[in-house]
């Protein structure tokens, strides 16, 4: 009986949705993304989200969501990559999950969400720039919740939930 969670944090483009829901299946337990949890529950996109209420209206409905989700027993969750900014989703995390930080460099980063409309952090002239400087303040946070960190610029998402699965 799986009765921890499992808890997929890392940057933008590393993954953690597609990899989150291989990863559900393989163990057999139920997955969640707390961005879909926050579209739902608010019903608006992100950028409407970013729009009307800014980025910290964004991140306290992300708090919400994760501070709830943590709580439950036997899940995988995958985290926005700026879910480990605040120090109470980190310790919510921290509660019994194996925190699994994907890491990928920028390179792959941008590569994967080159053409997404939907992340308003990088609707900017130089999404290279602004993905540096986010994982330059992000990479410490990602390491300091996680419990195993797997790369993921080399493999394919099948062989990273093969990675993950050796571990636990
Ligand atoms: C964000 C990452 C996004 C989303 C929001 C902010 C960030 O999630 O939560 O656009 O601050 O890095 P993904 O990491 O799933 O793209």
């Amino acid at each position: 009986m799986h009765t921890r969670n499992y808890i997929l944090v890392g940057p933008m483009g590393a993954g953690k949705s597609t990899i989150g829901r291989l990863l559900a299946k393989e163990l057999g337990l139920p997955f969640k993304d707390s961005d879909k949890e926050i579209e739902e529950r608010t019903g608006a996109s992100i950028p409407l989200i970013f729009d009307v209420e800014g980025e910290t209206g964004f991140r306290d409905r992300e708090q919400a969501v994760i501070t709830e989700l943590s709580q439950a027993q036997g899940l995988v969750l995958a985290t926005g990559g700026g879910a480990i900014l605040r120090p109470e989703n980190r310790a919510a995390m921290r509660q019994g999950a194996v925190v699994i930080y994907l890491h990928a460099s920028v390179e792959h980063q941008l590569a994967r969400t080159a053409r997404d409309r939907n992340r308003p952090l990088l609707q900017t002239q130089n999404p290279a720039q602004v993905l540096t400087d986010l994982l330059a303040i992000r990479d410490p946070l990602y390491r300091e919740v996680a419990t195993l960190i797997i790369e993921t610029d080399t493999r394919p998402p099948r062989m990273v939930v093969q990675e993950i699965m050796r571990f636990l």
